[in-house]
């Protein structure tokens, strides 16, 4: 080989191996195997050996080299790296609004919302497209150049993925972080040479970034993402969203989890989102970031003293209230989709309020990564009134007898077999683990549970156990066999065992079959509900029975199927815009023909949304979730639903739900939204009440809103009423409305 073709080969090699890399460390979707990734480096690296002229410092096969250092050389920032002021509440965020308007009266907020890294920031610079310095934060105005151990990274490119001529320079602020299982590998290995370990992530961290030999920080499986600009030359960003998206076409890892909002009460609500979604993300979190999007404005505001005017950090002190107790066992469960989730048994503490004894953790995927065995001590949190998460372990309370988990490769519940779903887009693998066995007791049990559950036909009396004793001694197998229940079948129950029997009982049972008959009447969209349609929530299940006389007429519903179409014309009409960039360049003639077609399916679009308007469906059957009602009643399992409601002559609680007041109220007509915990009314009973009064019941907060019933605990619906003006009234204020409407009826 010349060395001519040889430069060409070695190009070749360091993009095809920087790709797979990306892949492989940063998305975590790998296209090639191990030994396939291998031979390609090692190709390169042969070739390297061959022509040493080849070797450039952004080879793939440079990231670990040169001999250790003696100490770190001090270097400046070229712009300094800041902190953040942080925010606790609502009203501080509001705070933080006015100052931004007390300087730009004509702000039109627009924010961008991402995790809070918890990890150690570094600082990196790209010179002419390659990683030519990295640096730690040292006191903001200076760190110490930790570049040769930054470029063991995986996740760091060498080199930016650009297109076109790379930007001259670009200093990026970001945060290295290790995964928790690694650090417990890590502490497992410093502790057998008899070394210190770390106790948390972070310090884990922070001491393999100060190793004086890269060939030791390359062993510690850092990783790094990516999340503001220092100075940059030679390219323009408009807007912070900009940045993260042109860094994540250059290949630099940025936060998988972000949000552009146009208020900041939204910014409020998905910095809880993130907050409850935290377990998505490979590293800790420690809050939020809301950062004002555009970049014109950001400069306007410019800085605060020493802090930026136009970005703050957000926790809730509550998100960071902690204790830890002992893991006990983890159990399997199968959902009514079939989905399996691990549940953790702990040892029952007490946290903000409530006894914890079972802790979800999702998946296996989630044990994995935080190296989560059985019997260990972990810390676990719990905020507000989000579900308790297993946030780490203690792995200094490990002795040694902790036992590792598996997913059971079968059912749990009926030994069938598993499988994992394709996601909707491309070749990647859900998470979920799933039995998909029509038949699987768990699932039938599940299903019989939600049905009769509040949210559902609401059958006091039937709860997790009765739902499995029925499935388990062959009573019922479906919610539709529970109408075919006899009083003796069910008062003779036993929801004990043989050895210590606990019989249900007659009084329990002919409750049951009283709430049951009751159920039969019932609206038709709690029905839908209560059947638990895929994708069907509350405001769903009210749009169709509104709009359909029956379940059997949703299943082939024309409506649903005009929701769809109007979609699909849609999407044509972009395809056809003769102005969209895949048409640019093609001859006049192609244009004429597409300006034409372009023009036909508008008027289509026109009148087939007349329709759709007319059809009543409103906003909340979008053509994903119309998609997905159809498709279910083309299954089996949809089929032989419909079937059983006709054999049991359920076809006529069809009467449709409550729309116009069938009381004179001063609801009558209104668009309530109801927040927070009510002493008198669950959630579903204020909503039940509300519509027979004649009132809308929508989910948010808008203009269009009159009343919010705000109960203790409103959030931010509570502070978007506020600002908009709309009447709240507490729980005493909607009492006394209530019964004066009763009164007068
Ligand atoms: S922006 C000019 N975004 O938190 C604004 N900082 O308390 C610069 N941090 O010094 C910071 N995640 O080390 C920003 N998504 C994020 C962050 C983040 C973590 C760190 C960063 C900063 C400190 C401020």
């Amino acid at each position: 080989m010349s060395e001519c073709q040889a430069q060409a080969r070695a190009a070749a090699l360091r993009t095809d191996i920087e790709r797979h890399n990306h892949l492989y460390h940063v998305r975590a979707e790998p296209e090639i195997s191990d030994p396939q990734y291998d031979a390609l480096y090692k190709e390169l690296q042969e070739l390297e050996h061959a022509f040493p002229g080849l070797v450039t410092p952004e080879s793939p096969t440079q990231r670990v080299g040169g001999a250790p250092q003696k100490e770190f050389r001090r270097v400046r920032h070229i712009a300094p790296m800041l902190s953040l002021e942080k925010k606790e509440d609502l009203h501080e965020l509001e705070l933080f609004e006015t100052d931004v308007r007390r300087k730009i009266p004509d702000f039109q907020p627009e924010y961008i919302v991402e995790p809070k890294i918890d990890g150690v920031s570094i600082s990196v610079h790209y010179v002419d497209g390659l990683l030519a310095l990295g640096v730690t934060r040292g006191d903001g105005e200076a760190g110490d150049d930790i570049t040769a151990n930054l470029r063991t990274i995986p996740d760091i490119p060498l080199r930016l993925a650009c297109d076109g001529p790379p930007p001259k320079l670009l200093e990026l602020r970001g945060e290295a972080y290790m995964i928790e299982a690694d650090r417990i590998a890590m502490n497992g290995a410093l502790r057998a040479r008899g070394e210190k370990t770390f106790a948390n992530t972070r310090n884990a961290t922070a001491g393999s970034l100060k190793q004086l030999d890269p060939k030791l920080t390359a062993q510690r499986h850092l990783h790094a993402v990516f999340y503001a600009l220092g100075a940059v030359d030679g390219i323009r960003f408009a807007s912070h969203e900009d940045e993260l998206e042109t860094l994540k076409q250059f290949r630099v890892p940025v936060p998988a989890l972000w949000f552009k909002v146009s208020c900041i009460t939204d910014a409020e609500a998905r910095a809880r989102e993130l907050k409850e979604r935290e377990g998505e993300l490979p590293y800790e979190t420690d809050g939020s970031v809301i950062k004002v999007n555009d970049n014109a404005t950001c400069e306007r505001l410019g800085l605060k003293t020493n802090v930026p005017a136009y970005a703050v950090a957000y926790k809730r002190p509550e998100w960071f209230s902690e204790t830890t107790t002992k893991l006990n066992n983890i159990v399997v469960q199968v959902g009514r989709t079939g989905v399996l989730s691990p549940v953790a048994e702990v040892e029952t503490v007490f946290l903000e309020g409530t006894n914890i004894s079972r802790i979800t953790l999702h998946n296996a995927e989630e044990i994995r990564r935080k190296d989560i065995r059985i019997g260990d001590t972990v810390v676990i949190k719990r905020a507000g009134r989000v579900i308790p998460a297993v946030v780490r372990v203690v792995d200094d309370k490990r002795t040694g007898t902790e036992r590792l988990f598996t997913m059971p490769d079968h059912c749990p519940s009926c030994n069938g077999p598993l499988v994992q779903r394709k996601l909707a887009d491309g070749e990647a693998m859900e998470v979920a683990l799933r039995c998909e066995n029509e038949a699987c007791p768990a699932q039938q049990a599940r299903a019989i549970e939600y049905f009769a559950a509040r949210g559902g036909l609401n059958v006091e009396g039937l709860g997790e156990i009765v739902a499995d004793k029925l499935v388990e001694r062959n009573l019922a197998h479906s919610p539709f066999d529970l109408f075919i229940l006899t009083l003796e079948q069910l008062a003779t129950l036993n929801l004990g065992s043989e050895s210590a029997p606990r019989i249900f009982g007659e009084k329990n049972a002919a409750r049951i079959l009283a709430a049951l008959e009751q159920a039969r009447s019932a609206p038709l969209h709690k029905w839908i509900q209560a059947l638990g349609l895929p994708s069907v929530g509350e405001s769903t299940a009210i749009a169709l029975a509104t709009t359909h006389p029956s379940l059997a007429s949703i299943a082939h519903s024309e409506k649903l199927q005009r929701v769809i179409e109007l979609a699909r014309i849609k999407e044509d009409i972009k395809q056809a815009n003769p102005r969209a960039r895949i048409h640019k360049g093609k001859p006049a003639a192609e244009l004429a023909a597409l300006t034409a077609r372009h023009t036909e399916l508008s008027a289509r679009q026109d009148e087939r949304k007349r329709t759709v308007a007319s059809d009543g469906l409103g906003s909340e059957v979008g053509p994903a979730v119309a998609a997905e009602i159809l498709a279910y009643f083309e299954t089996k399992r949809g089929k032989a639903l419909l079937d059983r409601v006709k054999t049991l002559g359920l076809q006529s609680p069809a009467a449709p739900a409550p729309a116009a007041a069938t009381i004179p109220s001063p609801f009558a007509g209104k668009t309530v939204v109801v927040t927070g915990t009510l002493q008198h009314y669950s959630r579903e009973a204020a909503h039940d009440t509300l519509r027979q009064h004649g009132a809308k019941v929508t989910d948010s907060v808008s203009k269009k809103t009159d009343f919010l019933i705000a109960g203790t605990d409103a959030g931010s619906k509570l502070a978007k009423a506020q600002q908009l003006g709309v009447k709240i009234l507490g729980e005493a204020e909607f009492q006394k409305l209530l019964a004066s409407s009763n009164a007068s009826s």
